[in-house]
């Protein structure tokens, strides 16, 4: 149960008046609101990415046509969760794909909404987990129910029919409730990544998603040397 850091009210963050029916804010809202923020960031953004911002390094050092597309979604995040709307960042191996993805996700957390972030391969693990204890159903209605979806390196796993199939109907799900997904993928091929993920899975994410195309090499290698 919630409790009022400062004793005021019933740790709702409200305070009632009965007489006149209306609801004010306590004195502890603001801090409760930090607090809750802060745990969502915790518990969503890994700790690598938790810093990122438009403002600083790598994103300073990223394709500025890709940032500011990134930019322009995020201004609007609200409009866009709300439309389904979602982005799509595809490149080699270290090109800054998961950090700007990471960005959307920490702005929807922000703007507080709800987000949920996996790589795919731990995402599957989940779902895998999920079939001893009977919770399937509960996993996928949270995948469902969550605001913005991030699913990082989509097309990585070795596939095999069950594998596709969750996917799929993960996305399928989103798709028909039109909530946003925000994915990063190594495939650039269309024909590729549909031998990998199924045409299906591909043609969902193409309409729901934005595609913003990362070029270059592998940054990880510059850090290594440096
Ligand atoms: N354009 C860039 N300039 C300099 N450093 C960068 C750039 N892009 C990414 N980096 C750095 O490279 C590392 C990898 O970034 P990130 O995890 O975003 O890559 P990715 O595209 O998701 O890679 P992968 O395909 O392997 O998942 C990070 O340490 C990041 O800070
Ligand atoms: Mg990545
Ligand atoms: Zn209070």
């Amino acid at each position: 149960m919630a409790t009022c850091a400062l004793g005021i009210c019933d740790g709702s963050g409200f305070l009632y008046d009965e007489a006149t029916n209306t609801a004010r804010d306590c004195a502890c809202r603001p801090q409760m609101i930090a607090r809750n923020r802060a745990r969502g960031l915790a518990a969503v953004i890994p700790e690598r990415y938790r810093d990122v911002d438009f403002d600083r390094f790598p994103v300073t050092e990223i394709d500025p046509k890709v940032v500011a597309a990134t930019r322009r979604y995020v201004s609007r995040i609200d409009a866009n969760l709300d439309a389904g709307r979602g982005l799509w960042f595809m490149g080699p191996v270290g090109t800054g794909k998961t950090t700007l993805a990471m960005l959307v996700t920490k702005a929807a957390l922000d703007a507080g909404r709800s987000a949920a972030r996996y790589s795919l391969p731990g995402l599957l693990s989940q779902i895998r987990k999920t079939f001893d204890t009977g919770s399937h159903n509960d996993l996928l209605e949270r995948l469902v129910a969550v605001d913005l979806l991030h699913i990082d390196d989509i097309g990585a796993e070795q596939t095999t029919p069950w594998v596709l199939e969750e996917l799929y109907s993960i996305i399928n799900a989103r798709y028909e409730e039109q909530r946003a997904v925000v994915i990063t993928t190594n495939i650039m091929d269309r024909d590729t990544l549909c031998q990998q993920i199924t045409e299906r899975t591909v043609s969902r994410l193409t309409e729901m998603c934005d595609e913003l195309p990362l070029m270059g090499h592998d940054h990880r290698l510059d850090l290594r040397i440096a």
